[in-house]
């Protein structure tokens, strides 16, 4: 679809949070990306700080909207069968109609923002400096693909079927905005939605289908539910009135789903190890903020964080890098909720095996350039690590761990940081600094990852900018990427029979 180019300047708004907003009546007709609160603004500081201090009292998620558990098949099988009927009226409202009612959504999220950042806060404890824009993203893809689908529709000749049901598996640690996207995606098209949240979050999701419905989204078109055990996930996962499963997770739980059913339509985005390469001709202070953002962001815990850094040749025994790297790692503030100036705060989950091994211990030929602390008995506060000498085939090389330690690896010349690079099996973002055009024009022709940044940090991709999708083992039957201007063609199929559109 050709929507490539520039975005739509954002309309300027009161950039004061603490303000009440209406939801405004008119939908636009350009894209344009949502603009994160203005933290440097005393009032909004004030705005966030009230909103933690209400959201990490205890008791707080109590009387939040929450995800109905469905503790039978036949109800999922009932569920299923009045969103499929639900989705025929819904295709029929046409894309505009669908936009329409999807373009109040935008809003609605815009003006419940400071529930989504509690939320978040209480349930997964993400800072509002991580939540925020993340739920902008949320709003992006909410915009994008409404504008999309009017787009798509109107494309001549290509006879698109959209599904009539998708079940949607969400991850945990964008449990805004990645769940908000798949979901949203499915409705452009005209598809009915299941919404299945990830097991940490059932709060997130419940709020992002409140929104929709408060929008206007019919209920038995999105439908949300947690089914209460493993045979019942795999009743909904595996029903034949099911057309498409949208997953963020593992890859082995993509290969999972696909074995219930062959013929399961599964798009999953998995699993990433990524690496940052640094060469002699990069912006070295540039190099090291955007790797020690990329590294340690939401600590560790996204798919796309920078697990490597690749020092080329004299960038590695660089002392004053090395300081620089240090001093920028070890002075992060792990200290949330109770520091709003935190910047990096705790686990999610109690450390995977994986992880576990990758902050307490070293393979052969590895040290600490500043070794990861436990910072409290929960398990989960940890303090950011780095270690260096990463050996290439060794398990800190090839493993997603999924946590606060980056690993440091030597390369002799670019040629080798680009075998470092490409060596796991894993391919979902990459990055290079260099001020050097020829080295970066080499990088990009040889990087084998989805999203390849060039001096910048290679997490936190923006709606229509940088469409995200992975590469290699990151991604199982994704044709096309999120953000992208062909994502929503993922959700349905062509015919040549137009008498049956
Ligand atoms: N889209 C996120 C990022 O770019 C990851 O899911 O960091």
């Amino acid at each position: 679809l050709a929507t490539d180019g520039e975005s739509a300047p954002a309309p300027n708004r009161n950039q004061d949070r603490s303000t009440e907003r209406d939801v405004p009546g008119t939908a636009p007709t350009e894209f344009f990306n949502e603009p994160d609160t203005d933290p440097s603004l005393p009032a909004n500081q004030k705005w966030a700080k009230e909103i933690i201090a209400e959201a990490t009292a205890p008791g707080y998620l109590d009387d939040r909207p929450k995800t109905p558990k469905v503790d039978s098949a036949a109800k999922l099988d009932e569920m299923i069968a009045n969103g499929r009927e639900a989705a025929k009226a819904w295709r029929e409202l046409g894309a505009a109609g669908r936009g329409e009612i999807l373009h109040r959504a935008a809003e609605v999220f815009s003006v419940r923002r400071g529930e989504f950042i509690a939320v978040e806060a209480a349930e997964v404890g993400k800072m509002p400096s991580q939540s925020d824009p993340e739920i902008s993203e949320a709003i992006d893809f909410i915009r994008y693909y409404a504008l999309n689908a009017a787009e798509l529709e109107n494309l001549e000749g290509a006879n698109f079927v959209p599904d009539e049901m998708v079940v949607i598996t969400p991850p945990w640690n964008f449990p805004v905005a990645i769940p908000t996207g798949g979901t949203v995606a499915a409705l452009a098209v005209g598809s009915a939605v299941i919404h299945k949240p990830s097991k940490p979050t059932p709060h997130c999701s419940a709020l992002i289908i409140d929104c929709l419905w408060e929008a206007g989204v019919p209920k038995d078109v999105l439908q949300l539910c947690t089914p209460s055990d493993r045979d019942l996930s795999r009743h909904l996962v595996a029903h034949p009135d099911v057309d498409r499963v949208i997953l963020t997770g593992a890859s082995e739980t993509a290969a999972l789903f696909k074995s219930f059913r062959p013929d399961l339509h599964v798009n999953a985005e998995t699993s990433g190890k990524n690496a940052l390469v640094i060469t002699p001709a990069a912006d070295r202070d540039l190099a090291v903020a955007d790797l020690v953002h990329s590294a340690f962001g939401h600590a560790g815990q996204k798919c796309s964080a920078a697990s490597l850094g690749i020092m080329v040749g004299s960038t590695h025994d660089s002392q004053r890098y090395r300081k620089q790297l240090i001093d920028a790692a070890a002075s992060m503030v792990v200290d949330w909720p109770a520091n709003m100036s935190a910047t990096m705060g705790p686990l999610t989950e109690d450390p995977s095996d994986k992880l576990e091994r990758a902050l307490t211990s070293l393979e052969p030929g590895e040290s600490w350039l500043l070794q990861p602390k436990q910072l409290d008995d929960t398990g989960r506060l940890w303090s950011p690590g780095i270690k260096e000498g990463v050996k290439p085939g060794s398990f800190f090389h090839l493993t997603e761990v999924f946590g606060p330690v980056l690993g440091i690896m030597h390369a002799r010349d670019l040629d080798e940081a680009i075998e470092f690079q490409n060596a796991p099996a894993f391919g979902l973002t990459g990055g290079i600094h260099s001020l050097d055009p020829e080295e970066v024009r080499t990088w990009l022709e040889n990087v084998q990852v989805g999203n390849a940044y060039v001096n910048r940090g290679i997490t936190g991709a923006i709606v229509r900018r940088q469409s995200f999708g992975g590469w290699k083992q990151s991604s199982v039957g994704l044709g096309s990427k999120a953000g992208g201007p062909n994502y929503l063609m993922l959700f349905g199929h062509y015919t040549d029979d137009p008498s049956t559109l």
